[in-house]
């Protein structure tokens, strides 16, 4: 079949809207109709040419949710007309990694995904015969998209699917890192590093579990306004205060019982690591530093019983936890609607990357 894409031709170029063919879906595969996608920093990233798995030809996109228009031989979980969301950390509930407790990062078909490939090795994309590379799995920025069933999560029918398909991303990590990640307890004092889309959504998870104080930390002051709307309760502009982690030690009484880093900056990962009590205090790395970039600190603050890590995906396992989390919004226990600043079509979408890069948007959403 033919689907309207918006093609990454080169590093550094604007996406190309083009007709493109698209197969249908092989054994265990699932042909999706996208309805919305976001547009993530990740998506800048790859496309800026600085991500070393990026190559192009690419449909880009992560980020999206749709509905089930056809499914591969073998394929049981899922059926035409179902609400999904795409996964790009998919969950296979077989291999190692899916069934150890402690980890999210199914691995089943991640060689493939990076090589921008289906699990089989050949790409469901073409134009004029050559082939177009998949993108983390996914590549929403295209009408119809060829997942496999692994990476689908199957959400309730009734969720608006421009605004959850947030849930594909952002939300999920930030909202995740709190709850699946770092599992904030009932009255912990926790600072977020970054008031963009993603700690917007950590600050609304910590409320959600019961935080009893929210710092949030951002360069910016007009972040202000929306912070507080989620529930930050104090806020510290680094650039009017000498030393930053004094002030946080100082406004929560020793320090965080959980940080969260959400800049991708290794010198605000080395202050929220070292703004964390003593003793006990978590920090969590959400934000992605660039490539080759290294993070230091002294190896006391670890021995002192601050511990540092990573999340990703939220720590969610897509397939169990996403249907849930669209649940929340649902209930009316997360906000999605306040972060979706912008909309457009397929044919704006550089806009989006434009606003991203301008700082004006937290999340532009392509509506199909
Ligand atoms: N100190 C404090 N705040 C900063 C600093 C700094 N040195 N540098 C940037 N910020 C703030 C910005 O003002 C902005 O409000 O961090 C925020 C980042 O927000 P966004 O640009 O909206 O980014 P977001 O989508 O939230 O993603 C953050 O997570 O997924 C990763 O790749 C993504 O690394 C990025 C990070």
């Amino acid at each position: 079949m033919k689907t309207k894409a918006a093609v990454a031709f080169a590093a550094g170029k604007p996406l190309e809207i083009c007709e493109v063919d698209l197969e249908g879906p092989k054994a265990g595969e699932v042909l999706v109709e996208l309805k919305a996608t976001g547009v993530c920093h990740t998506d800048a990233f790859t496309l800026s040419g600085d991500d070393p798995e990026g190559a192009f030809p690419a449909i880009l996109g992560h980020e999206g949710a749709g509905v089930v228009v056809d499914v591969g031989p073998g394929v049981r979980s899922l059926k035409k007309g179902d609400t999904v969301i795409p996964l790009y950390t998919p969950e296979c509930r077989e291999c190692d990694y899916c069934l150890h407790p402690k980890t999210n990062l199914c691995q089943s078909i991640r060689t493939t995904q990076g090589q921008g490939v289906m699990p089989d090795g050949s790409s469901r994309f073409s134009l004029d015969g050559t082939p177009i590379r998949h993108y983390m799995g996914c590549s929403t920025f295209s009408n119809y998209t060829v997942l496999p069933e692994i990476a689908l999560a199957k959400i309730r029918s009734d969720a608006p699917l421009d605004k959850v398909c947030y849930i594909g991303c952002g939300v999920t990590t930030g909202v995740g890192a709190v709850i699946f990640d770092a599992k904030v307890e009932p009255g912990s004092r926790v600072v977020v590093f970054g008031l963009g889309g993603i700690g917007l959504n950590v600050i609304q998870a910590a409320r959600m579990v019961g935080a009893r104080q929210i710092v949030g930390v951002d360069i910016n002051p007009e972040k202000v306004a929306l912070a507080k709307q989620f529930g930050m309760t104090d806020f510290i502009n680094p650039k009017e205060v000498e030393d930053v982690v004094e002030a946080i030690v100082d406004i929560t009484h020793g320090g965080a019982d959980y940080t969260f880093e959400c800049i991708g900056n290794v010198n605000t990962m080395r202050q929220a690591l070292e703004s964390c009590h003593k003793g006990w205090g978590e920090s969590v790395i959400i934000g992605v530093a660039g490539a080759g970039q290294e993070i230091s600190t002294r190896p006391f603050q670890l021995v002192t019983g601050r511990v540092w890590r990573g999340s990703a995906f939220g720590g969610a396992r897509g397939r169990t936890d996403v249907p849930t989390i669209v649940d929340w919004y649902m209930e009316g226990r997360i906000n999605i609607d306040d972060l979706i600043t912008h909309t457009m079509p397929l044919e704006n979408i550089n806009e989006a990357f434009d606003l991203m890069h301008a700082g004006k948007s937290i999340r532009s959403v392509v509506l199909y």
